[in-house]
């Protein structure tokens, strides 16, 4: 037997996996997210032993606290899962460092500076530095200015920013923050993060389409009728009503997790697994999608607001009511809309697109229906001959499914719907990792194939433009309709759908 030959491009691929020695910088390091998720994710690629031995966290916020201090802050916050791994915490913990910043005060820009190469000699971290923004977005703009003039983001191949949503409110925001991130830096270190891009089965949207030969023949308008996307949560505004009284579902979740969805879920094959080859596809579908009725924006969204509901024994806030909402807020916390896709794969095929807060269950999911058969032979259990849907479950209960008829058992031959299904969980028996461990490392190590380029984002935000015009402009047209707490949103969205003949899929 011929010795085996080691394929060069493999090695070539897994070596580069391997994150470089480096810096994280983390601004807004006393936020939520930063001991919520960041350092959590942090600790996680710590224990898998992803993270280099020359390396450094650096929390960067407004108040005076000591390494200790941010230490201490951040084992209180994860003490249940630092209890399982004390030694691990005790090695990580090393890594941790704190330095009060201001970004809009030069001097402290300064300080950071030195500081940073204080950090490099300490820990080897050899000058490469990934900035991470996890400050208010008013501060994005003036947050990439400051590392610029401070010359922090001069060498493309060792610096770079990661940039949370919401990235801009509008089209035009989402340009202007465009053109000052792109003057700071070049867009190959700029790395915009949406944390669905993390979930492992929204990336799994690309595998199953383009893994398998079989989708790609029916992957089209030819054999799919509609498709829906939901992304339902049950948990309320909590207490965030200060941002969220200003984004709404529309913009909190839709024109950034929704249709980041529909993108992987409609792009064209790639010429290659390559990040722009990727982001070229997405960015290409995202333009060619309009709203369906665009003279008439108004008959095609349908937006709601929660109010009280619940049970006796545990009653929950109308919107109105949560601390921090204007009692007469006319935010919408749901949202329902159809669009279409103007290109050769899409024409016609309706897309329906909801979100919503406080609704029965938290569930993500794809659904794309096929076309009936085209002649129908036997009679239907239900009454109703069903269509094929395949379910692409995003979470929870992460898998797919494929919805195919059966012959009824019994005499006669009646069809009747049954559920292939594949779960994550029975399968590979291991919980993936949070979407903050992937995209966290994909920043280090400077893979932007999971983050969203300047053009993509800007295409999203002009899809939504003219909804968010009329909001803004004539709110009458596109009024806020109540819907009792853990249902399933306003009855008017089910009207959006039952115009075409059709139903929101009940999981
Ligand atoms: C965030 C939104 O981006 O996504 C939140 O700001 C929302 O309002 C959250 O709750 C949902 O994320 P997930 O991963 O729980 O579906």
């Amino acid at each position: 037997m011929p010795a085996q030959q080691t394929n060069p491009l493999r090695v070539g691929l897994r070596q580069e996996r391997v994150i470089s020695p480096q810096c994280l910088v983390i601004f807004g390091a006393s936020g939520d997210l930063t001991h919520r998720k960041l350092i959590p994710a942090l600790f996680e690629l710590f224990r898998q032993r992803r993270l280099p031995s020359e390396f450094a966290i650096l929390g960067c916020a407004r108040r005076p606290w000591s390494d200790e201090d941010f230490r201490a802050r951040m084992a209180e916050a994860m003490a249940s899962e630092i209890q399982q791994h004390q030694s691990a915490w005790e090695q990580f913990s090393g890594c941790l460092f704190y330095e009060p910043v201001d970004l809009q005060k030069d001097e402290d820009v300064v300080k950071l500076g030195s500081r940073l190469e204080t950090l490099d000699r300490l820990k080897a971290t050899r000058g490469n530095r990934t900035f991470y923004l996890s400050v208010s977005p008013a501060f994005y703009g003036s947050g990439c200015r400051a590392l610029a003039n401070a010359g922090l983001l001069q060498d493309p191949s060792r610096s770079r920013v990661v940039i949370e949503k919401p990235f801009g409110t509008d089209y035009s925001s989402a340009q202007s923050l465009n053109r000052v991130v792109q003057s700071c830096g070049q867009e190959s270190q700029i790395f915009r993060i949406d944390h669905y891009l993390g979930k492992e089965t929204v990336q799994n949207i690309l595998v199953l389409r383009f893994a398998n030969a079989i989708f790609e023949p029916i992957w089209n308008r030819n054999y799919i009728s509609s498709v829906q996307i939901t992304a339902a949560e049950t948990v309320g505004v909590e207490e965030r009503a200060g941002y969220y009284e200003t984004s709404g579902a529309l913009r909190d979740m839709v024109q950034n997790h929704l249709t980041q969805m529909l993108a992987l879920t409609t792009m064209e094959a790639p010429g290659r697994f390559d990040p722009e080859a990727i982001r070229n596809e997405k960015a290409k579908v995202l333009q060619a999608a309009r709203l369906a009725y665009e003279d008439e924006p108004w008959k095609c969204c349908v937006r709601g607001q929660y109010s009280r509901g619940g049970s006796p024994a545990s009653p929950l806030a109308g919107y109105r009511q949560e601390p921090g909402v204007n009692p007469e807020s006319t935010t919408e916390t749901y949202v329902a809309m159809k669009l279409f896709i103007d290109n050769w794969r899409w024409q016609g095929v309706p897309f329906y697109l909801r979100t919503g807060k406080r609704l029965p269950k938290r569930l993500s999911e794809v659904v794309l229906t096929f076309r009936k058969a085209p002649v129908q032979l036997f009679d239907a259990a239900g009454g109703t001959p069903t269509a094929n849907q395949l379910v692409l479950r995003i979470q929870p209960d992460e898998g797919a499914g494929f919805v195919f008829d059966v012959k009824a058992p019994g005499s006669g031959m009646r069809s009747r719907p049954v559920d292939m299904h594949f779960s994550y969980d029975e399968s590979f028996g291991e919980p993936s990792d949070e979407g903050y461990v992937r995209l966290l490392a994909d920043a280090m190590l400077g893979d932007p194939t999971l983050f969203t380029r300047s053009d993509e984002v800007e295409a999203a935000w002009r899809l939504y433009t003219p909804l968010l015009e009329l909001i803004e402009d004539a709110p009458a047209r596109l009024p806020v309709y109540p819907y009792e707490a853990r249902t399933w949103g306003p009855a008017a969205s089910d009207s959006l759908l039952a115009e075409d003949g059709l139903m929101w899929r009940r999981p």
